[in-house]
């Protein structure tokens, strides 16, 4: 599938893959950060999110991962740093899975390689029943108060408002198909002593859905990375702390 996506500014391709069920326009505080840096940023919109549409039954990260491969083919990018936060990182290890030759470098952002456990694939065929009884509501509902942080809810209300309006903006059928692709995702685990390109790893230190332990251990079995927490910040840690998060970003791709 030819998937949309934004392009900005010259240098080293740097990839980045949004979370669900959000769109492109999630890394709008790293657009800005990166602008004065020697960076062509990319940001694709995953099928089924965004301006890429898709009314699949199901869209997996494996699909997700062919139609990013297939942008960088149209671009002519050979390799970049590629990452992606939550979601977006289930796909970057789909990606590397793929074609680990694409990869200059690794960014892993509130993420795990591991598959759904039994318990977390019920959890996500409930979430779909309540989605096919109750639209997007179900996910304001039962999703979006686990994923931001304790610090948000009490001293951002402007940010909890923004993330309830763009997840009422979602297909109900978009996130059914994406929500099906991630229950159907396989462990990615065993990638990890593989990777041999710059990682780092980015955890909000209140996550709940994907802690930061995860993120050590994951960290702890790439040789050579780095583990970045960012304090005050739940799972959309770019989005709530996005000072410290552009932070790491920025000193990390300095180095490359
Ligand atoms: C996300 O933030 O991309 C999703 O919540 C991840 C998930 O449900 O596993």
């Amino acid at each position: 599938m030819q998937i949309e996506y934004e392009d900005h500014g010259e240098g080293l391709p740097l990839v980045l893959l949004h979370a669900f069920p959000l769109s492109c326009r999630m890394w709008e505080p790293e657009k800005k950060a990166l602008a004065r840096e020697n960076v062509r940023l990319i940001l694709p919109d995953l099928r089924g999110f965004g301006e890429t549409k898709s009314t699949a039954d199901t869209n997996t990260m494996d699909e997700m991962a062919g139609d990013v491969a297939d942008l960088l083919d149209r671009l002519k990018i050979e390799k970049a740093i590629i990452g992606g936060l939550s979601m977006g990182g289930y796909v970057t290890f789909a990606l590397y899975r793929l074609d680990p030759g694409r990869f200059s470098g690794l960014i892993l952002c509130d993420t795990t390689c591991a598959a759904d456990t039994d318990e977390k694939r019920e959890n996500r065929f409930k979430l779909i029943k309540k989605i096919e009884e109750n639209g997007p509501q179900a996910l304001i509902e039962n999703m979006l108060p686990v994923l931001v942080g304790k610090y948000t809810k009490e001293n951002n209300p402007e940010l909890y408002a923004d993330l309830e309006q763009r997840f009422a903006g979602t297909d109900p059928q978009e996130a059914i198909g994406a929500l099906r692709g991630m229950a159907a995702r396989i462990d990615s685990c065993d990638l990890l002593s593989e990777i041999d390109v710059p990682t780092l790893f980015i955890f909000g230190e209140e996550d709940t859905l994907t802690d930061a332990d995860m993120g050590r251990k994951m960290h702890s079995r790439v040789t050579g990375s780095e583990f970045c927490l960012i304090t005050n910040a739940g799972h959309y840690s770019n989005l709530e702390q996005p000072e410290q998060f552009d932070q790491a970003i920025i000193s990390f791709i300095r180095r490359q």
